[in-house]
């Protein structure tokens, strides 16, 4: 497995100055704080790497995924514009609440292969507001059970995640609100915002490194929401020293590294062989295309069993991570096995004073799975059970 290198990638990138409006609204949400930032050290050490930094999103706002980031500021910012009701510096988030019990209950509704659905789903119980989610096919129980809980009604369409998508999107009206995180035709404004909530993430990170430098991020690419966030922190031309950034798909779900080497948006049609179900999208966000063909600057096709590797590799180090969450670690051993990552170091000039970021982006969401990979794992068994 050898990294497809992007060549119309760019150092930075002349596009809108990300705001800490989101991070200021996310401090305001219950069961806020920031989620850890954990260096793999004999890992970095073994693969003569100076730094490997671990974003660890397996407990964000009571959810373990990183995706409530977006829908909560997608919602909040569709509120403000349509109700005109804000939440202001000086209130706290019950107060807000209050505000909002004034105006008619809504239905949030999307698609999902689990995490974004289970975070708009959480959206909707804390505001008192039905939800509705659309899910593929062959979904894991676990996965719709946990949007059960949530209160919200699931549907599950017969066919992948593109047609649950178009599925959503029929249902829009006044007090029924689409709020998906891919963007098509005339929808662009909810994922535009799910974009901007997401950058909680590099506003964090850049308190927890003080401003360090980093030389290259892997990042999970599924519809390029979460990619889009990263690229427009990273590569915007204000930012200090650009990184470089190499984007995951699954193996045979490559959507993002075909469009880009067709010069279009591409869609990879379903089935999928793909474990890692929150990465398996046929087809990229309208809105995140353009980021991704200038700001990716390479990918990577990651199989199921390096996403395994990932998964346990993270466990070793108290990481709890699922498929998709794994991925990106699974992405760097998967590179750094091969003719002892000799290639992969040379194109991307990493050496023992580089730093590497990736991204957790999910705890154990499909839990038998998970303990089946990791087999009587103490830690899944101390601290995940325990905090179910
Ligand atoms: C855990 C996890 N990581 C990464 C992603 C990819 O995010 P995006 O679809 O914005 O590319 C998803 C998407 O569902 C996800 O659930």
């Amino acid at each position: 497995m050898s990294v497809f290198l992007n060549k119309r990638a760019k150092g930075k990138l002349r596009i809108e100055k990300p705001s800490q409006k989101p991070f200021l609204f996310h401090q305001k949400l219950p069961e806020y704080k920031i989620t850890p930032l954990i260096s793999l050290k004999s890992l970095a050490k073994n693969l003569k790497i100076g730094n490997i930094w671990v974003k660890d999103e397996s407990n964000r706002l009571g959810l373990p995924a990183f995706k409530i980031l977006g829908a909560s500021w997608a919602v909040y910012r569709n509120i403000e514009e349509k109700f005109n009701i804000h939440s202001e510096n000086n209130e706290n988030f019950p107060e807000f609440i209050k505000k909002i019990k004034k105006i008619p209950s809504i239905t949030l509704i999307t698609a999902t292969d689990g995490n974004h659905g289970r975070a708009v789903a959480r959206i909707a119980k804390l505001y008192s507001w039905n939800a509705k989610i659309f899910m593929p096919e062959g979904s894991k129980e676990a996965r719709i059970n946990a949007i059960l809980s949530e209160g919200a009604q699931v549907i599950i369409v017969k066919g992948d995640y593109d047609l649950a998508v178009q599925e959503a999107a029929k249902l829009e009206s006044k007090l029924n609100w689409v709020i998906q995180d891919t963007a098509y035709e005339n929808y662009e404004k909810i994922p535009k915002w799910i974009i901007e909530g997401y950058s909680t993430l590099c506003w964090e990170i850049d308190n927890q490194l003080s401003h360090s430098k980093i030389d290259l991020i892997f990042i999970q690419i599924g519809v390029g929401s979460l990619a889009s966030a990263i690229i427009k922190f990273y590569k915007h031309e204000n930012y200090n020293e650009s990184p470089k950034i190499l984007g995951i798909e699954p193996l045979g779900v490559a959507c993002a590294k075909e469009s880009v080497k067709a010069g279009k948006i591409v869609t990879i049609n379903g089935p999928y062989n793909s474990i890692m179900a929150g990465l398996n999208c046929g087809t990229i966000s309208k809105i995140s295309w353009p980021l991704i063909l200038a700001g990716i600057d390479g990918f990577i096709e990651v199989s199921n069993d390096f996403a395994i590797k990932g998964m346990k590799t993270f466990s070793n180090d108290g990481i709890i991570s699922g498929e998709t969450g794994a991925s990106g670690l699974g992405g760097l051993l998967e590179l750094t096995e091969q003719d002892n990552g000799k290639l992969f170091r040379h194109q991307f000039n990493l050496n023992e004073n580089s730093n590497v970021l990736i991204f957790s982006t999910e705890g154990a969401t499909d839990p038998d799975f998970y303990n089946n990979e990791i087999k009587k794992s103490n830690i899944f068994e101390k601290k995940y059970l325990k905090s179910c």
